[in-house]
């Protein structure tokens, strides 16, 4: 984790100011707390002209909805301006462009990038090339650390806290860099973590060994129909595709855990289902009537983290 950086409690954020967010690493606890709160002040006042004169680049090498259009919006909601690309193909990485050409560029362009690619290390390559900051939006099977802060924002929303929580991660955590990222932001809190996969997509080695470090209780499963009642959060995952070299593999385990609203009935008052998104079978429709689905509002919860992640880096809060 960081230790780096003294927090110090004032209206503006000078440590986050300038500094680019590769991974949730990058911020310490004190910084996650400051960005929800910020977040909740958007929240209820998102339209605050603060970024006139300002522009960020969006830079999506890979497809996204929800990321890039969150951004977007929160931009947009701040008063700055956009430019960039949904799709590389329009870009000059089609003409062979490396990204540390088009990154030097850009940054000349933008005072912010924001950046998707589907190469891990890719974000902090950027990060050292530019020299204006980096916001990772994905890298590979890596990183997701905005996702992960308005995870966080969602899930103290919900349960009123972050300490002490059963987190279920459902599905692929081998490829899934939303997890990842969340693994490492709730270490912090001292949570219980309940990982529930197929062999061929289980919690990578270096996680768990990263929270038997932190003295962190984790359990394995494969199926978690019996345990649903000891849930807080159940964090349910797509089998990421588009990482698999065997397209018999992601055939045999795309469809393995399928969330449907009968399974909800033990499960506690408390508790929410959150889902990156997109999903493709993984919850049922059925599930979305529940009140226990927080899945679209966690996406909503998005724009508001970003408002107070961009204002945080270019030091207008
Ligand atoms: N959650 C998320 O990263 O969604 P998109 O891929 O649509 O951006």
């Amino acid at each position: 984790m960081n230790p780096g950086y003294v927090f110090l409690h004032t209206n503006k954020s000078p440590y986050m100011k300038n500094r680019s967010l590769v991974s949730i690493n990058d911020y310490s606890k004190e910084e996650y707390l400051k960005i929800l709160n910020l977040a909740e002040e958007f929240e209820k006042n998102p339209r605050q002209e603060i970024l006139n004169g300002h522009v960020v680049a969006t830079l999506f090498f890979e497809p996204s909805t929800r990321t890039r259009l969150s951004f977007e919006s929160a931009v947009n909601r701040l008063g700055g301006r956009i430019l960039g690309f949904a799709d590389s193909s329009s870009s000059s990485a089609t003409k062979g462009e490396t990204l540390r050409d088009t990154i030097k560029m850009v940054c000349s362009y933008a005072d912010l990038i924001v950046m998707r690619h589907p190469l891990e290390g890719s974000a902090r390559f950027a990060s050292e090339v530019s020299t204006v900051p980096v916001i990772n939006a994905g890298d590979g099977a890596n990183q997701h650390p905005t996702q992960t802060l308005l995870d966080l924002y969602s899930i103290r929303k919900t349960q009123g806290t972050l300490e002490n929580l059963n987190i279920f991660m459902v599905g692929d955590l081998k490829y899934g860099r939303t997890v990842h990222s969340l693994l490492m932001a709730m270490s912090q809190f001292n949570a219980t973590f309940y990982f529930i996969s197929p062999d061929e997509l289980k919690m990578p080695d270096e996680y768990k060994r990263y929270l038997k470090s932190m003295g962190l209780k984790f359990y394995e499963f494969k199926d978690f129909t019996d345990i649903i009642n000891q849930a807080d959060i159940i964090y349910m995952t797509r089998v990421q595709k588009e990482r698999f070299s065997d397209p018999i593999e992601y055939e045999r385990t795309k469809n393995t855990y399928i969330l449907r609203h009968h399974m909800l009935k033990d499960s506690r008052a408390n508790m929410k289902i959150l889902h990156p998104l997109p999903r493709v079978n993984e919850i049922h429709l059925d599930v979305d009537s529940s009140e226990k689905a927080y899945y679209f509002t966690q996406a909503l919860n998005g724009v508001f983290v970003r408002q107070a992640i961009i204002s945080s880096i270019l030091g207008l809060k």
